[in-house]
């Protein structure tokens, strides 16, 4: 008894203290966000078949151990069935809750049911409703919203998100599911942040199906610490049938699609589970060499073809594209970065002419608060938009063979209409990149131009050279000349190099030597694969195989558009 009375009282603290935290409460219409008896968080979602089962998800306090659907095609639930729920506890920094989970099935394909959740007896949901699958259906649509996390790890606030859902709801009440690209909690191992996430939801996730998917702040709490999704992977419920018995990797069909969810955080995961990737590309080449529908569709969090200036994921790309390209997945969807881009078609780390022959990949921008300053449009983007002055959200729209992509700022303003026809190719039609007279340098698929680039990258002695100065500046670094033009001292932060780390914050000095095969990098000589040369117009040029020697960056050149690529590689998973 002293526990329990212990409890509640810990209870009490922490509802009080999440209530001081939240100074400016959204508006939910709710003032208690804590379980309590009565259902609440009730979510759709698929475990099996969309035509035929529904799974429904629900969260009451612990002391409820009952949980009862009951389901009928009559809005009020005449002839009804029911069926039990499976009751686990949720453990959560608030406190344990119990999450109740029922999977209806034999349904009639292409029918409505309504249905309410409760505990059998007393405290009941109200009643809603959900739509299966049609029998055969090559025609439906759905919504994809970019992270929907708000900005402030104490004060949660998904307002904005909650807009942008209702918004695109009511524009396409006849959307038959929504995803969002990860990162739906700005601490995901806060329950205060889920329960203001679920707020936000009411009133579309109860009625069409959520396809989850785990970012990177799903695995994260309020101090900024690591661990296993917990309470992501608690609350929804998926098909099991990925490389794991959770929620980070599954596969379903909808209609002629197949839909591929992957979990990107291996940064965030290595320490729980270092092979995250490896047993993701075996299971995906699996997947995707048994299905045989129309359109493939795969989405995870961290996008391959990323907007940022500084923050690259070429492990993810490297992990995930290969197996992409094998089975021509038709669109991939990313979040991470904030910004709305829509990539050329691509295949083999190349831009190819149609979408017949490659991906597009498509950041999902942004739902809720949190907007990102250093997004570009990147060599790769075929469209661009960094969502600063309002979340926006995606339609697609499947009819046959022929799909539709749209994007809309929240306030319904159109910002990219993208159509892939199986039959006819795409519009608007794919215009292939520049094929550049003069050698031109990309750094992070970013292009530098005249008059930031003084000079061409060039072939001497058959290796790529380019000056090292606005490579440098444009990553935030200086530089000062001495000797006669003899010495170039840079400065740089953020960018690894040999015992370097990414993010380090630190200032580090490197010093190039006119003819020289060797350079310092904080103190320490570095011999260099080729010397240094500078040339008629004072530049300091050093080889790509330098630059990957003195700081990491890998290097391809594509003859396709007469640039040299520099990348800036990240940490695994990152
Ligand atoms: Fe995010």
């Amino acid at each position: 008894m002293k526990l329990r009375i212990g409890l509640i009282f810990l209870s009490l603290i922490m509802t009080s203290f999440a209530g001081v935290l939240c100074t400016s409460q959204p508006d939910y219409g709710l003032v208690d966000l804590n379980a309590t008896a009565v259902p609440d968080h009730v979510t759709l979602s698929w475990t099996s078949d969309p035509m035929t089962t529904q799974t429904v998800t629900w969260r009451t306090d612990s002391t409820v151990q009952n949980g009862s659907v009951e389901y009928s095609m009559d809005p009020n639930l005449k002839d009804k069935e029911s069926i039990a729920a499976n009751v686990s506890t949720l453990k959560t920094d608030l406190g344990d809750q119990n999450i109740h989970t029922a999977t209806i099935t034999g349904l009639a394909p292409g029918n409505r049911y309504y249905y309410r959740v409760g505990d059998g007896t007393k405290d009941w949901s109200p009643v809603y409703s959900f739509m299966t699958e049609a029998e055969d259906t090559n025609s439906f649509k759905f919504l994809v919203f970019g992270d929907t996390q708000g900005d402030d790890d104490a004060n949660p606030d998904y307002s904005l998100w909650q807009s942008t859902l209702h918004n695109a709801y009511k524009a396409n009440p006849d959307a038959r599911f929504f995803t969002v690209v990860g990162d739906e909690a700005q601490a995901g191992l806060s329950n205060l942040h889920w329960n203001h996430w679920f707020a936000a939801c009411k009133g579309v996730i109860e009625s069409i199906s959520y396809v989850p998917v785990a970012g990177n702040t799903e695995c994260r709490d309020m101090a900024r610490d690591h661990a296993d999704p917990s309470i992501y992977m608690g609350q929804f419920n998926v098909p099991n049938n990925g490389p794991y018995s959770n929620d980070q990797a599954y596969s379903f069909d909808y209609g002629n699609m197949h839909i591929i969810v992957l979990d990107s955080q291996l940064r965030e995961e290595q320490e729980i589970n270092p092979d995250l990737l490896n047993d993701q590309k075996l299971w995906l080449d699996k997947d995707l060499s048994r299905t045989t529908k129309e359109w493939k569709m795969a989405i995870w969090h961290k996008p391959p073809y990323y907007t940022r200036v500084i923050r690259t994921n070429e492990g993810i790309k490297a992990a995930f594209a290969p197996i992409i390209d094998k089975y021509h997945v038709d669109l991939v969807f990313n979040g991470h970065d904030h910004a709305y881009s829509r990539t050329y078609p691509i295949n083999n780390d190349s831009i190819v002419s149609t979408p017949a022959l490659g991906t597009v990949y498509v950041v999902a921008g942004r739902s809720g608060q949190k907007v990102i300053d250093d997004n570009v449009q990147n060599i790769w983007c075929a469209s661009f938009y960094n969502p600063q002055d309002m979340p926006n959200y995606i339609v697609v729209e499947v009819n046959g063979s022929r799909m539709e992509m749209k994007c809309f700022k929240m306030d319904g303003t159109l910002i990219d209409d993208y159509i892939i026809d199986k039959t006819s190719g795409d519009t608007p039609r794919t215009i292939v990149p520049v094929k550049y007279n003069e050698p031109r340098l990309a750094i992070n698929g970013v292009l530098l131009n005249e008059p930031m680039l003084p000079t061409s990258p060039s072939k001497i002695n058959g290796k790529w050279y380019f000056p090292i100065k606005p490579v440098v500046l444009y990553l935030g670094g200086s530089e000062s000349v001495s000797g006669e033009n003899e010495t170039l001292s840079l400065r740089v932060k953020n960018y690894i190099g040999p015992g370097i780390v990414w993010s380090d914050k630190k200032v580090h000095a490197i010093v190039l030597t006119n003819a020289s095969t060797k350079a310092t990098l904080d103190n320490t000589t570095i011999s260099l694969p080729d010397r240094v040369i500078v040339d008629d117009d004072k530049n300091f040029l050093i080889s790509a195989d330098d630059m990957k020697t003195l700081c990491g960056f890998t290097w391809k050149y594509d003859s396709d558009m007469n640039i040299l690529f520099l990348i800036n590689p990240s940490k695994p998973g990152e």
